[in-house]
């Protein structure tokens, strides 16, 4: 597959694309009929997000779409992952849809199409309805069937478009920070209902997905993006083994199981058995979850250090930020530690052997599920240059060595269709604010003002040619 030890030359028809969500970079927050989200409610709750900043403007995406695929256009980016809002479409999570929402999404796709850049579409990337959430959010049953008649609206407004749909985006998050640790909206903190939303969760994925297959054409690409856990036990030791279960169990199998093989996890079920009995899940839920995927999106940053901490409180090392609760429901006793290496201004440290793991260890199980990285980046502190510019080797260096760690799981088997940098642009990142810029493309928000970075030409010959070069060769 490499003419040379250093060039590696990824399938003809490989997508390469960049990512960004809705609420990270629209803006346009009440325009055009849309309503609250949790994320906006968050933002206004003091001390929930750095500065007090929101996605009221963000990247102004929402106004600047054509510009940016434009820009998409010029990096020679065959495809483009973003996400649905909500609230923009339907904005109490119930009811009749907002055709100017939606007709926002009809011209962003129609671009992309005019351009030859393949629309990704994900239905949910965590900014739920406030209205839903006032109704009790994801611990609830009913916010899971919302979700269905939401996705089958957005299908049948685009899918005459839109051929590839991705249902959740890493919905470990929504559950487990959002309704666990706090740290993300809606910021509760509360175990039970964390594993309760991490089943409706699922529930809408399979409740999405089976009305979505009822509705789009047969060619449509049905999927969803896990932020999977690369884990490592600190120690070689049994103890820190079954570290590595627990937290594979609550970080990764609690959507794996029932999403990929029709059933949750027993040792999920005992070790939070003293939290729950799980009775929230209902005779057919499992097999409503277990529907066919297309390809599975792997989101990947880092690896994840782990140990028994038998007796200790549970460590807040998790790369999460300071929460008040904790995101790993039945993993109390475990351990979190920061792995030695160089690391991102997330504190996150860079470990591209985390991938490889992930993708292969998917490939092994899952032999015949295409797998798609819908999500891999770097934040770092750039800034503009006085020629204008803004050089990031840091971030070109990150990619290249992810990248690299792609193409060898692809020649070890892994059937990988396409790459998504997160993100297009600098956006608003969550709790972080705008403090953290992700972008391939730096964006100056006094102005707006777009400047691709370097890693963002050193990606586009990647894109261009479908071949990895050293990030100094050229
Ligand atoms: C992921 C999210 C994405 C972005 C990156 C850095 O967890 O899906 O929105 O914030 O992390």
């Amino acid at each position: 597959m490499s003419d040379s030890p250093t060039v590696h030359r990824f399938p003809a028809g490989f997508l390469w694309g960049a990512a960004t969500s809705a609420y990270q970079v629209e803006g346009a927050a009440a325009e055009d009929g849309r309503t609250a989200s949790i994320w906006d409610t968050f933002c206004r709750t003091p001390g929930k997000v750095f500065r007090g900043h929101t996605g009221e403007v963000a990247a102004d995406h929402y106004h600047r779409f054509r510009e940016d695929v434009r820009l998409m256009a010029a990096l020679g980016l065959t495809a483009y992952r973003f996400s649905v809002s909500w609230p923009r479409v339907q904005p109490t999570g119930r009811g009749p849809v907002v055709q100017q929402g939606l007709d926002f999404y009809r011209r962003l796709t129609d671009e992309l199409l005019a351009n030859g850049i393949t629309p990704v579409a994900t239905l949910y990337h965590w900014d739920l309805p406030q209205e839903l959430e006032s109704a009790g959010g994801w611990p609830e049953r009913t916010t899971a069937e919302r979700f269905a008649e939401y996705a089958a609206l957005v299908g049948e407004a685009l899918g005459d478009r839109v051929e590839h749909w991705t249902t959740l985006n890493e919905p470990w998050c929504s559950a487990f920070l959002g309704y666990g640790a706090g740290v993300h909206a809606p910021g509760r903190t509360d175990p039970v209902a964390a594993l309760r939303a991490a089943h409706h969760l699922n529930l809408g994925h399979g409740l999405a997905a089976t009305a979505l297959r009822d509705l789009l054409p047969a060619s449509a690409q049905l999927s969803v993006s896990l932020n999977l856990h690369a884990l490592r036990p600190l120690t070689p030791s049994a103890a820190d083994q079954d570290a590595v279960r627990r937290i594979d169990a609550v970080g990764n199998r609690v959507f794996l199981g029932p999403m990929l093989e029709g059933a949750y996890p027993e040792d999920l079920l005992a070790d939070t058995a003293h939290l729950s009995d799980w009775a929230f899940v209902r005779a057919g839920d499992t097999k409503e979850i277990h529907q066919p995927l297309d390809w599975l999106g792997v989101n990947y940053y880092t690896t994840t250090v782990v140990s028994a901490a038998e007796g200790t409180a549970p460590a807040r090392e998790d790369g999460h930020g300071a929460g008040t609760g904790s995101p790993w429901p039945g993993a109390d006793r475990v351990g979190f530690h920061q792995a030695p290496g160089e690391q991102t201004a997330m504190g996150w440290v860079v470990d591209p052997t985390g991938l490889h793991q992930l993708l292969t260890g998917l490939a092994h199980r899952h032999p015949d599920l295409p797998l798609m990285v819908t999500e891999n980046g770097a934040a770092y502190h750039d800034e503009i240059g006085e020629d204008g510019t803004v050089d990031d080797p840091e971030r070109t260096a990150y990619l290249h060595a992810h990248l690299t760690a792609a193409h060898r799981a692809l020649t070890d088997g892994a059937d990988l269709r396409g790459y998504f940098a997160w993100s297009l642009l600098d956006n608003f990142e969550w709790a972080y604010g705008y403090e953290k810029r992700f972008g391939l493309v730096h964006v100056d928000y006094p102005t707006q003002a777009r400047t691709p970075k370097s890693s963002a030409h050193w990606y586009a010959r990647v894109a261009r040619t479908g071949e990895l070069h050293p990030p100094t060769g050229g």
